[in-house]
C-alpha cells in the first residue's frame, strides 16, 4: 500500500513507484517533514530537531522550533519566520494561527474538489487526510495527499472549516509546502509575455527567497505556475530534480526560500495578494490542487513524470481517433468572415488533406473589429444568409470537420449585453473600468452571468454540428470587484471568477461531449493543468515565427506533454523550403495550418497533404511517446529532441538550426533510448544506424549558408 502509518514511531510514509516521502507527528501535535526523495530499501531517516537562539518554541516541546524545523505546513505568526502556508485573521483582529494535529485517515482513491479541476485516480491510488485544529479560531484544517503511484506524483490541497461562532478571514492560503533538505538548489521557471510565453530560465535559489506569481486573474504569459527545483549540478539526464505545479488557471504564488542555516522551503498556492476568503461559521473553503514529483534522473525525467501524469490523470479522453489537422482562419482573414470565402477555404482545405476548418473571431454580433460584439453570442445574420447551421452543414459536406472560436468571459462596452447589464462586468464602486483590447471582463463570480452564457451558447450552437471550440480569453483582470458580492467578500472575486469559469467549462464538456476544446488566451496565456482538465490542446502562442516557436515549445515541454501544444504552420510564402522548415518546427506538437490557402502557390500547397501523411505516421509517437530534449534553443542556436515509444522500436529525432552559423560544427545528438543490440532504419533516407552509434550520437554538421536548416530521422527498429 502506498501510504502507511507506523504507530510505534508516529511516522507516515508515502511511496510511489520510485519515490519516498516521510513525515512524523511530533509531540502529538506538530507535523514534521523528514524526507522526500529516492526510494531506498530499509531507509528510515529520523526527524532532525534543530535548536537556535531567538527562536520561539512551545514550553513542553523546546526542541521543536517552527522556524528551524522542516514541516508539512506552516502558519503565520506561529514562530516560523519563513514564508508560511496559511494566514487567518481571527475575530480579535490578529492573524496568528497554529493548528495542532488531531487525527488522520487513509482511504482508497481520492476525494473530489468542489467546482475545481483535479487529477483522476486509478486502482491502487490512495489518499491521506490529516485533520488539524486551531483551538482559538475553532477552525478545522484538513490536509490531503493523493498518491498517483505509477506517475511518481503526489498531489496536495487543503480544506478549512469554520466550526466556531465567529467569522474569520483567510488572508493567505497555499496548497503545497515542501521543506527540502540542503540549500544548493536552482529554480527552473517559465517566464515571458504575450507572444513569447514559457521562456526557460534557471537561476540559483537566492537568500531572501524567490517567487513566481500571477496577479492577472489568469495563470498568465508572464509566469507559468510550474517550478522545477534541482541541485546546482543537475542536468537534463542526471541529478535530483523536484517538480511542482498547480492545477489552477487563475492567480497563484510560488515561493522558494532558503532557511537561515539549512533547508529550502518550496510552496505553491493561491497566495495572499489577490486572494482572501471570508469564512463564516459553518462554512468550508477548499484550495485548488497542487502536484509534486521527484526524480534523481535529471530535468528530463521530471518532465516525463509530469507528461505521463498529465496524459493519464488530467487530460480529457481523446474525442477523435486522430487529432484533427486544422486550418484556422485568423491570420488569413482576421475579422472579415465571409461565407463565400470560407466555403472556398473549406473546399480547398479538403482537397489538400486538412481535416477541419476553424472559423475564428468575427462571426457573431457586431464583430467587424475588436471594438464591438463580445458578449452577443449570436451569429451575424448579414454574414450567414441561410443561418450558421446551414453554413456549417455546407462546410462539412467537403467532407471536413468544423470548429468555432468563442471568448465567453469578455464583453465589449459596444455590445447589447453591456448596454443591458453594465453591472455584469468586474468593477469597483467609484472607479473607472480600464479597457484592454477594447474589452471588459464579465463577472464570472455571478451565477447569472454564467447562466446567460450557457443560454446564449445553447441557443446559437445547440443544433449546429460543431466538432471543436477554440475558447479564447484576451485580457487580464483589473478593478476586480463584483456587484454580486458584499464588501467583506470582495477579496474572493478573483477565485470565484475561476470557479464560475470552470462551471462553464464543465457545462460545455457535458453539453457537447463530442466536441473538442482548444484553449487559448492570446496564445498560451492560460497554459496550465487547470485548463488541461477540460481542453485537449492549447494554442501555444500567437507568435508563429518558427525561431520563436522552438523556444516557446522547448519551455512548454518542461512541465507539459507535447500533445497539449497546438502548433500551426503559418505563412510560408511561395517557398517549399519554408513550409517544410515550419512543418518540422510545428510537429513538436499537434499539427495545424494558419494561412490564406486561396492565395498560395500550388507547388507549396501540394506539400500539405504530404506533410499530413508523414505526420500521421508518427502522430501516436508524438502524442504518447517519451520525450527527450537534447538542445535548448534558449541557450544555443539549435533545437533538438527525440521521442521514443515504450519498447524503443520507433524513435523520431529532430534537429532545427535557428539561424546560419558563422563556422560549421559537428553536433552529436545522443539517442540514449536506442537499444544497444538493435539496428534502426531511417525511413526517410533508408540509412541504417546501430543502437551503439545512436547512443554515441548521430552527427549533424551545422550550416553556414542555409537559413532554414533542419533534419529529421524517423528511426524504426529492424
Ligand atoms: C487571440 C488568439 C488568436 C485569435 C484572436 C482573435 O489573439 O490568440 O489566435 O483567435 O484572439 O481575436
Amino acid at each position: 500500500m502506498p501510504i502507511k502509518f507506523n504507530k510505534q514511531n508516529n511516522k507516515i510514509t508515502i511511496t510511489t513507484k520510485n519515490t519516498l516521502y516521510i513525515m512524523e507527528i511530533i509531540g502529538g501535535r506538530h507535523l514534521g517533514h523528514i524526507y522526500y526523495g529516492k526510494k531506498k530499501r530499509g531507509f528510515d531517516p529520523e526527524f532532525h530537531y534543530r535548536c537556535g537562539s531567538f527562536t520561539p518554541y512551545h514550553e513542553n516541546l523546546y526542541q521543536f522550533q517552527p522556524d528551524l524545523a522542516r514541516t508539512e505546513y506552516s502558519y503565520f505568526g506561529g514562530g516560523d519566520y519563513r514564508c508560511t502556508s496559511l494566514k487567518i485573521k481571527n475575530a480579535d483582529g490578529n492573524s496568528v494561527t497554529l493548528f495542532d494535529y488531531k487525527k488522520h485517515r487513509i482511504f482508497k482513491g481520492r476525494a473530489p474538489i468542489t467546482r475545481m479541476p483535479y487529477a483522476e485516480v486509478k486502482d491502487g491510488d490512495q489518499t491521506l487526510e490529516i485533520t488539524l485544529w486551531d483551538s482559538h479560531t475553532e477552525c478545522e484544517l484538513k490536509l490531503y495527499y493523493t498518491v498517483f503511484y505509477d506517475c511518481d506524483v503526489i498531489s496536495r490541497y487543503m480544506k478549512i472549516t469554520n466550526k466556531g461562532k465567529n467569522a474569520v478571514d483567510i488572508e493567505k492560503c497555499m496548497s503545497l509546502q515542501c521543506d527540502l533538505l540542503g540549500r544548493d538548489y536552482d529554480i527552473i521557471s517559465l517566464h515571458g509575455a504575450h507572444c513569447w510565453e514559457r521562456m526557460y530560465s534557471r537561476n540559483p535559489v537566492r537568500l531572501g527567497g524567490q517567487t513566481i506569481y500571477s496577479r492577472r486573474g489568469t495563470s498568465s504569459h508572464q509566469f507559468n505556475p510550474f517550478m522545477g527545483i534541482c541541485r546546482r549540478t543537475t542536468t537534463e539526464e542526471r541529478g535530483d530534480c523536484f517538480g511542482f505545479n498547480f492545477v489552477y488557471s487563475g492567480n497563484f504564488l510560488g515561493e522558494a526560500e532558503l532557511g537561515q542555516e539549512e533547508g529550502c522551503r518550496v510552496q505553491i498556492g493561491l497566495g495572499g495578494d489577490n486572494f482572501g476568503w471570508h469564512l463564516t461559521p459553518g462554512e468550508t473553503f477548499e484550495s485548488p490542487e497542487a502536484v509534486m514529483t521527484y526524480t534523481d534522473k535529471g530535468i528530463g525525467q521530471m518532465s516525463r513524470n509530469f507528461h505521463k501524469f498529465t496524459r493519464e490523470r488530467i487530460l480529457p479522453e481523446e474525442i477523435f481517433e486522430n487529432r484533427p489537422v486544422v486550418l484556422n482562419t485568423w491570420e488569413a482573414v482576421y475579422f472579415n468572415i465571409d461565407e463565400k470565402i470560407l466555403l472556398d477555404f473549406a473546399e480547398k482545405s479538403a482537397k489538400y488533406g486538412i481535416d477541419m476548418l476553424v472559423m475564428d473571431d468575427g462571426w457573431f454580433g457586431a464583430r467587424e473589429h475588436d471594438r464591438a460584439g463580445l458578449g452577443d453570442w449570436w451569429e451575424n445574420p448579414a454574414k450567414f444568409k441561410d443561418g450558421l447551421k446551414t453554413f456549417v452543414e455546407r462546410v462539412k459536406k467537403n467532407p471536413l470537420k468544423f470548429g468555432i472560436w468563442i471568448e465567453p468571459e469578455m464583453v465589449n462596452p459596444d455590445s447589447d449585453l453591456y448596454r443591458a447589464h453594465p453591472e455584469w462586468t468586474l468593477r469597483c464602486p467609484g472607479r473607472e473600468n480600464m479597457l484592454s483590447r477594447s474589452q471588459l471582463v464579465l463577472d464570472m463570480s455571478n451565477p447569472d452571468v454564467v447562466e446567460y452564457l450557457k443560454e446564449s451558447f445553447e441557443k446559437t450552437l445547440g443544433d449546429v454540428p460543431i466538432d471543436y471550440i477554440k475558447w479564447d480569453m484576451n485580457r487580464h483582470l483589473s478593478e476586480v470587484g463584483s456587484d454580486f458580492l458584499p464588501p467583506e467578500r470582495q477579496k474572493e472575486v478573483a477565485h470565484r471568477y475561476m470557479l464560475g469559469t470552470y462551471d462553464l467549462y464543465r457545462w460545455f464538456r457535458e453539453r457537447f461531449p463530442n466536441v473538442m476544446i482548444e484553449n487559448c488566451s492570446g496564445g498560451g496565456g492560460r497554459y496550465d493543468l487547470g485548463m488541461m482538465k477540460y481542453s485537449h490542446q492549447i494554442w501555444a502562442s500567437d507568435n508563429t515565427n518558427p525561431e520563436w516557436r522552438t523556444k516557446i515549445q522547448y519551455g512548454s515541454t518542461v512541465p507539459y506533454p507535447v500533445s497539449t501544444m497546438s502548433c500551426h504552420v503559418s505563412h510560408p510564402g511561395d517557398s517549399i523550403k519554408e513550409i517544410d522548415y515550419r512543418y518540422t518546427v510545428a510537429i513538436n506538437g499537434m499539427l495545424g495550418y494558419e494561412m490564406n490557402i486561396l492565395h498560395m502557390d500550388d507547388k507549396v500547397l501540394s506539400r500539405i497533404p504530404e506533410q499530413i501523411a508523414e505526420y500521421r505516421r508518427y502522430e501516436e509517437l508524438i502524442k504518447t511517446g517519451d520525450y527527450y530534449r537534447l538542445l535548448n534553443p534558449c541557450e544555443c542556436n539549435y533545437c533538438a529532441y527525440y521521442f521514443a515509444d515504450e519498447a524503443n522500436d520507433n524513435i523520431l529525432l529532430t534537429f532545427v538550426q535557428l539561424t546560419t552559423d558563422a563556422k560549421a560544427k559537428d553536433i552529436k545528438l545522443k539517442v540514449s533510448r536506442a537499444d544497444l543490440g538493435a539496428t534502426y532504419v531511417d525511413k526517410k533516407t533508408g540509412e541504417k544506424y546501430n543502437g551503439v552509434d545512436l547512443r554515441r550520437g548521430v552527427v549533424v554538421t551545422t550550416n553556414t549558408s542555409d537559413e532554414r536548416f533542419c533534419r529529421m530521422w524517423e528511426l524504426v527498429k529492424e
